[in-house]
């Protein structure tokens, strides 16, 4: 009896911890992911779609991020993306829609690390 009654025990402590880990996931983002929710979802949208709340007042569409690598022929451009997000090297196509980092007052060492995690992030959600 005592002996089942441990183990009862044990499998509570163990339910409780995959309960708690479950919990921790669900509530901490990649840092990235927060650096496009502040300053980049309003037009991208939540899944990077290009549909955030604010893309329709735009005469020029974002363009579906999920969709980068595809269109580079399976590549993620981390390089062209990084400086379209800078505002340092953008295609001729760029309207002027999207802000730069400086606009968004992201400047200095705390900018370039969200820089190098927000292009992390949007290469995770390539289809
Ligand atoms: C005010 C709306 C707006 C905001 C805010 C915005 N974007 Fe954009 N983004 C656009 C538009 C519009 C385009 C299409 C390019 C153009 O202007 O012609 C674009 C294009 C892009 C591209 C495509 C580059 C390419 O070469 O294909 C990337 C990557 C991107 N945005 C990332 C981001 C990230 C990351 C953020 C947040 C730090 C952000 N954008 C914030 C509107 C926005």
């Amino acid at each position: 009896m005592r002996q089942t009654g441990g183990l009862a025990a044990g499998f509570g402590t163990l339910a409780l911890a995959l309960v708690g880990g479950l919990m921790s996931c669900a509530t901490i983002e990649p840092p990235g992911r927060r650096v496009y929710d502040e300053h980049c979802v309003m037009c991208h949208g939540a899944q990077g779609r290009g549909d955030g709340y604010f893309a329709e007042r735009l005469l020029t569409l974002p363009p579906d991020l999920t969709r980068l690598a595809q269109d580079n022929g399976g590549t993620f451009p981390a390089t062209r993306v990084t400086l379209a997000i800078t505002g340092e090297g953008r295609d001729s196509h760029f309207s002027g829609a999207m802000p730069d980092l400086a606009d968004l007052k992201l400047t200095g060492r705390a900018a370039d690390r969200q820089l190098a995690a927000v292009v992390a992030y949007l290469e995770t959600i390539q289809q």
